[in-house]
């Protein structure tokens, strides 16, 4: 009964199913403290336990499993890093990643996604990390960075010899990758569990779920919703990504990594690209274009904006005849819209600009990283794949069309994509 009783008190806390994680783990943690208590029985320990905080931390410190290593289930780091070379730093230019790491365990997780952005040339200014865990036993071991051999499992031990120095049976992690992460002692069941964070445009929770009991992993996914960003990407362990999809995340179709997407609010839009770009609210502006390119076929309706700020600008530089160094102008001008985030007018420009230069590929990829950026993946997609019909060694424009094929569920042909950007990189 006594024993019942905690399991409950856990079961509130910490979200732990005793089922899921097996009865005994919790009836050995409890012989456990009540020995170390110096307590006659289990019924003694419960009123303790059921008074005191500090003895409940010590009953989660006895409880959780702390078990991880350094690139656990690797595919996931590879895609992590392709996706945020191929498809997030095109997208964010200026902004930090923001990544956090929930439960962290002892540090080899938010360490493994610093080693692979940092391995693929990200800048460590580019990135944020937040590891989070509840044990503080464990959070003093990461913030440490000494690590023996259990955290090193695998054949593909190379990262070793970059990042780490020997010490005596076990190895350092050297402090630039250390000082990299914000460790914080959070219990992810808690109601106020980071309310005021800013949110991650990428979010790890791997081999938690699997410990708890259902109503606490709706609770946990309502909280990782809550923390991502739009489109936000969430990695799972592999027994945990099904429940995630069950729950509402859009599974991410890629072999071997356990990740899902958060799902757009407005789902049904992504079919229907025509409710992304309303004529009306510009109308003005698109007659005037439209007086000097009547002539010339259009391969799309016109976009219109709705930046009222924009307009004198765009207007003066599609009214005005264009020399080949206007036209220059035009797509620089294009471009740095687009950097700003203005993207309905970079959009547009880049449209003219195209009319008159149709084979320039540069302005192709750009079409299709405006189109990415404003959720229209399906003219994001036409415009990547006319990018790599000019140039089919289009490395940008491979990875891109890839994310967005794969997105739309071609796990095949984004596969093949990634092979072709691999051997174009390759020959760099
Ligand atoms: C198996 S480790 C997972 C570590 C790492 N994510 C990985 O996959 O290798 C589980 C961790 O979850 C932590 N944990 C358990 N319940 C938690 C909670 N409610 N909030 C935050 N961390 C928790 C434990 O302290 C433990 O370090």
């Amino acid at each position: 009964m006594s024993l019942t009783m905690i399991q409950s008190l856990l079961e509130k806390r910490i979200g732990v199913s005793a089922e899921a994680i097996g009865p005994e783990v919790i009836a050995k943690a409890v012989r456990l403290r009540v020995a170390e208590c110096g307590l006659a029985d289990i019924k003694a320990y419960l009123n303790l336990v059921k008074m005191s905080e500090e003895e409940q931390g010590n009953l989660i410190e006895a409880v959780v499993v702390p078990e991880t290593w350094f690139f656990r289930n690797k595919n996931s780091f590879s895609f992590l890093s392709n996706y945020v070379t191929g498809k997030w730093l095109t997208k964010h230019r200026g902004d930090r990643l923001r990544v956090l790491s929930v439960p962290c365990s002892t540090g080899e997780e938010p360490y493994s996604i610093i080693m692979a952005l940092m391995d693929v040339g990200i800048g460590e200014n580019r990135f944020h990390i937040d590891g989070v865990d509840i044990s503080e036993a464990a959070l003093g071991k990461a913030k440490a960075g000494i690590y023996t051999k259990g955290s090193f499992r695998g054949d593909d031990l190379a990262f070793r010899k970059r990042y780490f120095e020997p010490k005596g049976d076990a190895y350092q992690l050297n402090v630039g990758v250390r000082k990299k992460v914000r460790f914080i002692r959070g219990n992810l069941l808690d109601d106020r569990f980071f309310v005021d964070q800013e949110p991650y445009d990428i979010i790890f929770c791997r081999n938690l779920l699997i410990y708890l009991s259902s109503e606490a992993k709706g609770r946990v996914f309502e909280i990782l919703d809550q923390l991502l960003v739009k489109s936000g990407i969430l990695f799972l362990g592999h027994a945990e990504r099904q429940a995630a999809i069950e729950w509402g995340f859009a599974g991410i179709p890629e072999f071997g990594v356990f990740a899902c997407r958060k799902e757009r609010r407005k789902r049904e839009n992504r079919s229907n690209p025509a409710v992304h770009v309303q004529p009306q609210p510009c109308q003005r502006l698109f007659e005037k274009v439209g007086k000097r390119l009547r002539a010339l076929p259009r391969s799309h309706p016109p976009v219109p904006t709705d930046e009222a700020s924009q307009p004198e600008v765009l207007s003066e530089l599609i009214d005005s005849g264009r020399s080949t160094e206007d036209q220059k102008d035009l797509f620089t001008e294009a471009q740095r819209l687009a950097d700003q985030g203005s993207l309905l007018s970079a959009l547009e420009l880049c449209d003219t600009f195209l009319r008159e230069n149709p084979v320039h590929v540069q302005a192709h990829f750009l079409m299709g990283l405006i189109l990415e950026a404003l959720d229209n993946e399906e003219r994001a997609e036409e415009f990547f794949n006319k990018a790599i019909y000019l140039n089919p060694n289009h490395y940008e424009s491979l990875n891109h069309l890839s994310f967005v094929v794969e997105d739309r569920g071609d796990k095949k042909r984004a596969a093949h994509l990634r092979r072709r950007a691999q051997r174009v990189s390759q020959r760099w």
